[in-house]
């Protein structure tokens, strides 16, 4: 297909505005899925995607309509873009994106393979603190943006407000925003017809050399590292042999081809498409997201030794790439059965093959034994990456209570970064602490101004600005201490504004603070799993909290148990669980043996999963729960 015939775009979205029931109704719309193979957020493919109802990992589709233009000629914003014909067929590339804070980095990765974006607005919701977000993205990427408003027939839907709001916002007249009912079908068309009308064709050069943007990459047991691809210039076709730009990679091609979604081989793929190029590769490192795919002149490999020169002397001119994804969040995971450890490290590879944004080291402990340093995008990715160790490979495991990274300048002049409170050098010998801060953006209905803004103080944020999206709905813009937003200043938010607030954070700088090391210790004995950084200020107060918290989720042990906070081995809070035994089986006084022992087994079989601290064992929620406010 002619490349001005082509328009590859992509759906940007708060989360939960429809983005997935939008993409359903075009799938249907362009037939690319007959209706018997047709469900609900089908490009969801993974199981936990489908069950939460949110997306994780962007999708690609390739979509064809023909268009019915009833006038046989129309001239777009794009001038070189003409049709007079009145029956066109168009390749439409969409590429799915996931509308949760952690994975934004997906979403500007998609971005830079596309020409477009359709903003997707919920008409109950208004503009949202992901929808500017990802708005910001698409204008960096310089993409032409279609205003689209969904779920118009819900009965609380605010058409007029939400439409002056965007208009305000990205400066388009109202009559231009298309108003839709994803669920209904209600004006989906119109979508179609504006994607086709506005986003400009790719504008690559078929007869240069070769260039592809890999825009993510997976492990597939049979075929390999497959890339996703956008074709920038040139043509790749099923012969060809490949190189990696940045890694120095030279490859074969098992097959290349389109999803629809599912992989549908080709001959070729040429400037301007969107598809897939299965490597055989085995070590996913060599394929990076990012990277620019070129082909090999067959001549300027010498017996399977790629000459770099030569490459060079092609001058090819990398893909600007993307900016390296950082984790910000970081837990150890042990299994809690020692034995599973060469299984843990064999699972958590697995999920690296498809995950790139997963990083983990080896790591060992005295009181956990062997198991591994991890790195996460957030504490959703963190959440779903221990699901999916649980759910797909059946680990049992303790992870520890997550942290951030801090930079440490000792009084010697050595600075170090640690991943976990654990490593925190002896305070003596520590000149300096810094913590990672964000901008954090909240937006709310503006009679919720009170209630958020003391949370936010009481999260060490600091006051910034305030923006006006309409008479009554405001941005507010702070910075804060990354491990202060992590955790459940999300839930909080909801609940001080009733669920009508916002917020969306990006990384800005580490700052220094006054911080110290909080030690837990379990009948006397530290567990490192439960240390945390905290500011010197709030030490006593935190201290407190976190054993009475720790009281609550601990079960009763026969013996009594001491829980201890310690600050530079000073103790500063103390509580006693008390001594069980009688308590599960008191209350079934009389004889009935039989639901006694069912009951003692339930209650071992619950302990099963517990990891066992010196005497202690200690459930998993425990952990998390020592971050929660
Ligand atoms: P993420 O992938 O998690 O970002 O969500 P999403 O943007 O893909 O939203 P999704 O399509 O999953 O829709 C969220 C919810 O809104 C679902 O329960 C949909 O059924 C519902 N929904 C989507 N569009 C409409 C609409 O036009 N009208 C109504 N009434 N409900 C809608």
């Amino acid at each position: 297909m002619s490349q001005k015939n082509i328009r590859n775009f992509c759906i940007i979205a708060h989360i939960d505005h429809g983005k997935s029931t939008l993409a359903d109704r075009l799938l249907e719309l362009t037939k690319t899925v007959e209706d018997r193979k047709m469900k609900n957020q089908l490009l969801d493919q993974m199981d936990l995607e489908r069950e939460r109802g949110i997306t994780i990992k962007l999708q690609p589709v390739k979509m064809e309509y023909n268009i019915k233009i009833p006038n046989s000629k129309f001239q777009i914003p794009n001038k070189s873009q003409t049709y007079n014909d009145q029956n066109s067929k168009y390749v439409l590339n969409l590429i799915d994106t996931p509308g949760h804070v952690d994975f934004s980095y997906e979403v500007s990765r998609s971005l830079a393979a596309v020409e477009g974006a359709v903003l997707l607005v919920d008409a109950t919701q208004g503009i949202q603190a992901q929808t500017l977000a990802n708005l910001y993205l698409a204008l960096e990427q310089d993409l032409v943006i279609i205003p689209v408003i969904n779920k118009i027939d819900m009965p609380n839907a605010m058409v007029g407000e939400v439409t002056k709001e965007i208009s305000d916002l990205i400066g388009v007249e109202e009559k231009e925003i298309i108003k839709i009912s994803a669920k209904t079908g209600e004006n989906v068309e119109r979508v179609l017809e504006e994607i086709i009308e506005k986003i400009p064709a790719p504008k690559g050069d078929i007869n240069k050399q070769a260039r592809a943007l890999v825009f993510d990459s997976y492990f597939d047991s049979y075929k390999g590292v497959v890339a996703q691809v956008r074709i920038v210039d040139g043509v790749i076709n099923k012969n060809s042999e490949i190189y990696f730009l940045k890694t120095k990679t030279k490859s074969e091609i098992i097959e290349l081809g389109i999803m629809k979604p599912q992989l549908e081989k080709t001959d070729c793929l040429e400037a301007g498409d969107i598809g897939y190029i299965a490597t055989g590769l085995k070590e996913v490192d060599k394929c990076r997201v990012g990277d620019t795919i070129t082909k090999l002149k067959v001549h300027k490999v010498i017996e399977s030794k790629v000459d770099d020169e030569n490459i060079a002397e092609n001058k090819i001119e990398p893909l600007p790439g993307y900016k390296e994804v950082k984790p910000t969040v970081f837990a150890s995971i042990y299994p809690v059965e020692g034995d599973d450890y060469p299984e843990l490290k064999d699972a958590l590879e697995k999920l690296k093959l498809n995950d790139a944004s997963l990083s983990f080291e080896v790591e060992s402990s005295v009181a956990l034994g062997r198991g591994f340093r991890c790195g996460f995008l957030g504490m959703l990715h963190l959440e779903i990456i221990s699901e999916r160790l649980s759910r797909e490979y059946d680990m049992n495991l303790v992870i520890t209570t997550p942290s951030v990274s801090y930079q440490i300048k000792k009084r010697d002049g050595e600075e170090l970064t640690i991943f976990s409170p654990a490593d925190m050098p002896d305070p003596s010998v520590i000149e300096k602490i810094k913590e990672p801060w964000v901008k954090l953006e909240i937006v709310l209905p503006k009679d919720r101004m009170g209630a958020v803004m003391r949370l936010a103080e009481s999260s060490r944020a600091i006051y910034k600005k305030t923006d006006y999206l309409s008479q009554n709905r405001v941005i507010l813009e702070y910075e804060a201490p990354l491990i202060n937003i992590i955790v459940d200043f999300y839930d909080n938010l909801k609940s001080v504004s009733s669920g009508f607030a916002s917020m969306n954070y990006e990384l800005l700088a580490f700052r220094e603070w006054d911080l110290v090391k909080l030690d837990i210790l379990v009948a006397g004995e530290k567990v490192e799993a439960f240390s945390k950084i905290v500011p010197k200020d709030e030490s006593y107060s935190e201290g407190k909290k976190v054993v009475a918290k720790l009281k609550n989720i601990i079960p009763r042990q026969n013996f009594a148990v001491a829980l201890q906070a310690v600050i530079s081995s000073k103790i500063i809070a103390r509580e006693t669980i008390r001594p069980f035994r009688k308590d599960v089986t008191a209350k079934l006084y009389g004889g009935d043996v039989s639901r006694k022992r069912k009951l003692l087994e339930k209650q071992k079989k619950g302990k099963k999963k517990m990891k066992s601290f010196g005497k202690v064992e200690i459930p998993q929620e425990a952990f998390l729960s020592v971050l929660k406010k």
